[in-house]
């Protein structure tokens, strides 16, 4: 553990950290001296991500929860006070797609789902973390959006427009919560090599496939979850307190 980490003493609740970018931001706040608060709904991945960052000697906790639900939320951000007294970041990251397919095809429960799990969950995160940062007089939201808020791609409609209101929201928050000493910012990773891979290519994950994917981002590869990793310790950090509103883009060029 760096005992200079730029996280040092900071508690990070991270959310869908059971998997892909939420696991990978989970080691990296740990590595830089955070101390971990996963939530996910799938209790068995939330506590493998647990039981690996303790392994490597890192205080971590997780909860099960399903973001969309308002006790759960509050038992999440509830658990992280009790067990470490602060919050100092709070990462909606947990999020959903329905599969790549023509926009009528996806009928009105999966709708319904979607935007309670992605844009909701941004709703009942502020509802029970904004009193506690102001509480605090500091506070910091990450929201994880997707370039699909800036460059949609056909067959994701109710998905993109779901990432576009986080970008909106993000940008809003920020404005109404700078008085009181809280950022909001967002990132916008591109297709990236996680298991929501192939609900959103709609196809077969095939070589051929994915080259039809790589062909449209400048740097030509997929996004990976290291990459959020970085940029979230980047806003996460006290250095970049100046920096809220952003939404930023970590796509190898897609959104150019
Ligand atoms: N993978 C991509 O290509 C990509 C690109 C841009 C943006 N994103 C966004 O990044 C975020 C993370 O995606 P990922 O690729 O790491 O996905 P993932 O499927 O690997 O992980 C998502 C995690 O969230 C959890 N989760 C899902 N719904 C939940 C809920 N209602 N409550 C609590 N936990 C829940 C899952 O159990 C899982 O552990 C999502 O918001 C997604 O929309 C993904």
């Amino acid at each position: 553990m760096s005992a200079a980490g730029r996280l040092q003493g900071m508690v990070a609740i991270i959310t869908g950290g059971g998997s892909g970018f939420g696991e990978s931001m989970a080691h990296a706040f740990a590595r830089e001296g955070a101390r971990i608060v996963l939530g996910d709904m799938n209790r068995e991945a939330g506590n493998r991500v647990c039981g690996e960052l303790t392994a490597l000697g890192f205080e971590a906790i997780a909860c099960l929860v399903d973001v969309s639900k308002s006790d759960d939320m509050a038992a999440l951000i509830n658990a992280a006070l009790e067990r470490f007294g602060q919050i100092d970041v709070m990462v909606n990251n947990a999020g959903m797609s329905h599969p790549n397919r023509p926009m009528l095809d996806v009928d009105e429960a999966f709708f319904d789902r979607l935007f309670a799990v992605n844009v909701k969950s941004l709703y009942l995160s502020a509802v029970h973390c904004v009193p506690v940062f102001r509480r605090q007089k500091r506070g910091c939201f990450i929201n994880i959006g997707s370039t699909a808020a800036v460059r949609p791609r056909p067959g994701l409609t109710w998905y993109n427009g779901s990432k576009g209101a986080v970008t909106l929201i993000t940008k809003s928050m920020a404005v109404e919560l700078a008085p009181d000493n809280i950022r909001v910012n967002s990132i916008n990773p591109a297709l990236a090599d996680t298991p929501l891979l192939t609900t959103f290519m709609g196809t077969a994950d095939t070589a051929e496939n994915r080259a039809r994917f790589l062909a449209s981002i400048p740097l030509g590869r997929l996004c990976q979850p290291v990459d959020v990793a970085h940029a979230a310790v980047f806003l996460a950090d006290p250095a970049s307190n100046f920096v809220t509103g952003v939404c930023l883009e970590v796509d190898g060029g897609r959104c150019i």
